[in-house]
C-alpha cells in the first residue's frame, strides 16, 4: 500500500460512505502505541453503538493534525498518553503548539470535546499531557468538556470502558451533533499532504509539514562511533559516543532536543523466540494493513519482544491444555486479584521479570496461532536519546551518548534493544532510521548572561555537553556549573578531556563525584550539599537548574538535596517553604528535569 492508502485506511476504517451522517473525530497521541489501541476501541464502540450508517468515525493520529479543517469539526474525542517528565508524546507536540498558535480564545466554538488522559501513577505529573490538551481545548472552544476527563493508570481497561460508556450515554442524551454533509475535504487534504511528497533520503515518504516521524524516519549515516569508557570487566560501563550525518535532512535541532532511533530486535533473541514458537520464521503473516510479511521480519522490525502485554497471558489461557499451565494462568489472571488490571500485583510482578520468550517457554502446552500470537505483542517503539552536540558547531551533524545495556535474567543473556542495535549491529557507514523529538521542557535560558546549574551523572551529562558547546559558541557570559558523577575517575568519566578543556578555558565550574573510588559511595547530591552556599548564591542571581539522568532514584535524591540547600541557605526557611520555593522555580521554568526510568 502507498503511504496515502495506508493513512486513508487508518483514518476512514470506521467511517461510513453515507455522506449525510454525524461525524466524530477520534484522535490519539501515543508514544508506545497504547493510546492508539484505546482510540481504536473508542472508534469501534461508537460505530457499533450508533450503527455505521448513522455515524462516521474517523481515527486520527495527532501527528497528522494539519489535515483537519478544525472549524468544520463538531466533536473530537482525544486519547493521549503522558511520557517523560509529564510531557506530550512526541507525535502530539506539534498538534498542541499548532492549535495554540492558530486559534484564538473561543474561536472553535462549534467543537465539542472530551479527553481521556493516559498515564502512570509511578511517575510525577500523572496524566499531565491529557490535562494540558483539555486546558487548551477549553480555551480555544470556550466550552467545558462534555464529559469529565478520564484518567487511566497504565492499562486499566475497566476505567477506559467506563469513560467510553459515559461518552456514549452523553451522546445518547444530548444532541451534540448536527447531521452534516460529510463531504470529502479530509480525503482531499490527505491527498494534498501526501501528494507533495519528497523522497529525500528517507524510508517511504515524508509529510513535508510534519517532518520525520516513526512512520517516516530519516536514514542517517553513522559518521563516528567511539567508546567513551574502559570496557574490560563485566562490571564496567559501556558508553558510546555516536555521530550521525544530518545533511540533506532539513532537521534542525537545539540543545535539549532528543533524537529518536528506530531499532531492530537482536537476531539471537528473535531466534530464541522462534524456537519457543516451533516456527522457522518463514511463515507468512499479515500486517495491520493486510500486507504480507514473514514471521521473522515481523518479530525483527515491528514488534516488542521484551515487554509482555497482560493480554498475551489471556490468549495463552485459551490455547494451553496442561493442568499445570492452566492452574498457573488462572492464578495469575484471577479476577479476585484484579484480573488484567494494574491492581493485580501478582500479575504485574510476574510480567516485570519476564520477556515474551520466557512466558512462551513457561506455558509450553499452549499451541498458539502465529497470527493471533503476534497480535498480542506491542509494537516496537523508538528509543529517545538526549542530543549531546550543538548545531551551532556543525549543523550537519548530531551526536548521542548511549549506555549499552546487557544483563542476565532467569539464567539467560538479555539485551537493551536499541543500545545493542547501535553497539553491535550497525557501524560507521551504516544508515539508521531516526527522527527529531523536540523538548520544550528542557531549554537553555534565553539570556546568555543567566547562570546555569547542570546536574547530570552518567549519560545524564549528554544534553549538558550540548549546552556547553552551544553557550560557548554563542559567547554566553553566564556562569556554567556542572555536577557530574560516575563510578571511577579512570574508567567511566564521560567526556573527561573535553570537560577539563572547558574548565581550563575558564568556561566551566566542574564538580565530580566518583561513587566507587573509595569505600564510601559519593554521589552528585553529596557534592552539591558541600557547595550549598555557592549554589544558593547562583539561585539568587537567577540561575536555571537542570537535572538529567536516572529518574528512579537520582532525580528524587537530587531534589531532596535542593530542599536541604534552600532550607539551610534561605533565611528563616522551613522545609515546606523550601518545597514551595522549588515548586515555584519549576513553574517558572527555572528547574527543568529530563529523566528516565
Ligand atoms: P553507583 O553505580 O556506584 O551506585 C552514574 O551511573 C553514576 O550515578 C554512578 O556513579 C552511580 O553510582 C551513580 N548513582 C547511583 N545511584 C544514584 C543516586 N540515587 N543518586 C545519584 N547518583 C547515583
Amino acid at each position: 500500500l502507498s503511504p496515502l492508502e495506508r493513512l486513508k485506511q487508518e483514518v476512514f476504517q470506521y467511517s461510513s460512505s453515507n455522506i449525510s451522517t454525524k461525524r466524530v473525530l477520534v484522535a490519539y497521541g501515543t508514544e508506545y502505541g497504547f493510546s492508539r489501541e484505546v482510540a481504536k476501541k473508542i472508534a469501534e464502540q461508537l460505530s457499533q453503538h450508533f450503527g455505521k450508517d448513522h455515524i462516521s468515525v474517523r481515527l486520527l493520529n495527532l501527528l497528522h493534525w494539519e489535515i483537519v479543517d478544525w472549524k468544520r469539526e463538531e466533536l473530537i474525542l482525544v486519547a493521549c498518553s503522558t511520557t517523560g517528565d509529564g510531557v506530550l508524546p512526541n507525535e502530539a507536540k506539534d498538534f498542541y503548539d499548532g492549535l495554540k498558535e492558530k486559534f484564538k480564545e473561543g474561536e472553535l466554538q462549534n467543537l465539542n470535546f472530551a479527553v481521556l488522559a493516559l498515564g502512570d501513577r509511578g511517575y510525577p505529573h500523572f496524566c499531565r499531557a491529557g490535562k494540558l490538551l483539555e486546558e487548551l481545548l477549553k480555551k480555544i472552544t470556550g466550552r467545558e468538556a462534555f464529559v469529565v476527563r478520564g484518567e487511566v493508570d497504565q492499562e486499566d481497561w475497566p476505567v477506559i470502558e467506563e469513560w467510553i460508556d459515559s461518552v456514549l450515554g452523553c451522546l445518547d442524551n444530548h444532541d451534540l451533533l448536527t447531521c452534516m454533509e460529510n463531504g470529502d475535504y479530509l480525503e482531499a487534504s490527505l491527498e494534498m499532504k501526501v501528494g507533495t511528497n519528497s523522497v529525500n533520503g528517507c524510508i517511504g515518504s515524508t509529510f513535508p509539514n510534519v517532518g520525520y516521524s516513526k512512520e517516516t524516519p530519516f536514514l542517517a549515516k553513522i559518521l563516528e562511533k567511539r567508546l567513551l569508557t574502559k570496557y574490560e570487566f563485566p562490571d564496567d560501563k559501556e558508553v558510546l559516543h555516536i555521530e550521525l550525518d544530518l545533511s540533506s535532512s532539513g532537521i534542525q535541532y537545539i540543545p535539549g532536543d532528543a533524537l529518536a532511533v528506530l531499532p531492530k530486535n537482536c537476531p539471537r533473541q528473535v531466534q530464541r523466540l522462534l524456537v519457543a514458537l516451533g516456527a522457522t520464521g518463514e511463515e507468512e503473516l499479515s500486517n495491520s494493513d493486510n500486507s504480507p510479511i514473514s514471521l521473522k521480519d515481523m518479530l525483527t522490525y515491528n514488534l516488542d519482544i521484551k515487554n509482555v502485554k497482560p493480554e498475551l497471558l489471556m490468549y495463552l489461557r485459551q490455547c494451553a491444555y496442561s493442568d499445570n499451565d492452566l492452574k498457573l494462568l488462572d492464578d495469575l489472571l484471577d479476577v479476585e486479584k484484579g484480573g488484567l488490571s494494574k491492581k493485580n500485583g501478582v500479575l504485574r510482578g510476574y510480567l516485570a521479570s519476564r520477556e515474551v520468550y520466557d512466558v512462551l517457554a513457561e506455558f509450553s502446552s499452549a499451541s498458539v496461532d502465529l497470527q493471533k500470537f503476534v497480535e498480542h505483542l506491542r509494537p516496537l517503539s523508538p528509543r529517545y536519546y538526549s542530543i549531546s552536540s550543538s548545531s551551532l558547531v556543525n549543523s550537519n551533524r548530531v551526536s548521542i551518548t548511549v549506555a549499552v545495556v546487557r544483563y542476565e535474567l532467569l539464567g539467560l543473556d538479555r539485551v537493551g534493544v536499541a543500545t545493542t542495535y547501535l553497539a553491535d549491529r550497525v557501524d560507521v557507514g551504516s544508515k539508521i532510521p531516526v527522527f527529531l523529538s523536540k523538548n520544550d521542557n528542557f531549554r537553555l535560558p534565553s539570556a546568555g548572561s543567566t547562570p546555569v546549574i547542570m546536574i547530570g551523572p552518567g549519560t545524564g551529562v549528554a544534553p549538558f555537553r550540548a549546552f556547553l558547546l552551544e553557550r560557548e559558541r554563542m559567547g554566553s557570559t553566564g556562569r556554567n556549573v556542572l555536577f557530574f558523577g560516575c563510578r571511577h575517575k579512570d574508567r567511566d568519566f564521560l567526556y573527561a578531556e573535553e570537560l577539563q578543556a572547558f574548565v581550563d578555558r575558564g568556561f566551566l565550574d566542574l564538580f565530580v563525584a566518583f561513587s566507587r573510588d573509595q569505600a564510601k559511595k559519593i554521589y552528585v547530591q553529596d557534592i552539591m550539599l558541600e557547595q550549598s552556599a555557592f549554589l544558593w548564591s547562583l539561585l539568587e542571581q537567577g540561575a536555571h537548574v537542570y537535572v538529567c539522568g536516572d529518574g528512579t532514584k537520582m532525580a528524587n535524591d537530587v531534589h531532596e538535596a535542593w530542599i536541604r540547600i534552600v532550607s539551610c541557605q534561605k533565611p528563616d526557611c522551613s522545609r515546606e517553604e523550601a518545597l514551595e520555593f522549588m515548586d515555584a522555580l519549576e513553574r517558572n521554568s527555572r528547574y527543568q528535569r529530563d529523566v528516565w526510568i
